[in-house]
């Protein structure tokens, strides 16, 4: 096992909110690393500042050996670090196809705009990733849904959608935010094999969730968070029964 990203002492202001607080941790390549943490814990804005959508205002991150603190959102996505976002607004009207036609990888992390609406799909680029987006949606379980609105899916199918936009980058790090919100139990337990699956193929991954069963059956290890800074690391029942971890919880149920 071999460290894949690394975060250095990271803080991150909003105001006077320090949403990260010289927060440093590492996540190791080949694992399903979980991130939990109470609600305001910063974990959001850690998936934020390691795939450079948010800038620490102190502190580096350091991915497959390079620091990648002061990249922008697409250098670091190119270089297979991304995060799912959820399905936008201005995709509304779109097919689910169409909505995976829109996200071509220099396009990642910049505003969608008119002028890539329903474009023919003309050139050798855009038609190899037409084929390879169908070729997702299969493996995915959505191509029977293909022609369907996008903002039509149930939470389950747009938590797919959404994982299926960032395959289409070829990542080697796929960051989740809560993937489990929303979604019905047998799409739940699909995402769950879908998960496991990619991994075992060499997918890293790291997954904000607040669901303790999803955490405890897919991920290897587990970095909690609290008050913007990673409290406790190890395998989930190590840290669940950390006294530190239930302190931070305040006795919610974890
Ligand atoms: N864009 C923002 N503007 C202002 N405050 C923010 C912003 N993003 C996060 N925060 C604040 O930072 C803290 C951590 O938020 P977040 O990273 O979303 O936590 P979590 O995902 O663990 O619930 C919270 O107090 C939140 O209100
Ligand atoms: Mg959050």
């Amino acid at each position: 096992m071999s460290t894949f990203l690394t975060v250095r002492h990271v803080t991150k202001h909003f105001g006077g909110v320090a949403a990260l607080d010289d927060c440093s941790l590492s996540f190791e390549r080949g694992h399903i690393t979980g991130i939990i943490g109470p609600n305001g814990a910063g974990k959001t804005t850690l998936l934020n500042a390691m795939t450079g959508l948010v800038k620490p205002d102190v502190g580096s991150i350091e991915f497959d050996g390079q620091d990648i603190t002061a990249l922008p959102m697409h250098r670091i996505a190119s270089r297979g670090l991304v995060r799912t976002f959820q399905i936008v607004r201005e995709l509304r009207g779109l097919t689910v196809f169409e909505s995976l036609l829109l996200c071509p990888p220099h396009q990642i992390g910049e505003k969608v705009s008119g002028a890539l609406f329903l474009r023919p799909l003309v050139n050798k680029q855009d038609r190899e990733n037409a084929t390879k987006a169908r070729a997702i949606l299969e493996r995915l379980g959505l191509w029977r849904v293909a022609d369907q609105s996008a903002a039509a899916l149930s939470g389950g199918q747009k938590k797919l959608l959404e994982l299926a936009r960032v395959l289409l980058l070829d990542p080697k790090f796929i960051l989740l935010d809560e993937p489990a919100a929303g979604v019905a139990p047998p799409l739940l337990k699909d995402i769950v094999r879908i998960i496991k699956e990619l991994n075992a193929e060499g997918i890293s991954f790291a997954i904000v969730e607040h669901d303790m069963h999803l955490i405890n059956e897919v991920c290897d290890d587990v970095h909690v968070l609290a008050e913007g800074t990673a409290l406790v690391s190890g395998s989930f029942a190590d840290v669940t029964a950390d006294q530190r971890v239930i302190d931070a919880y305040l006795g919610m149920a974890i």
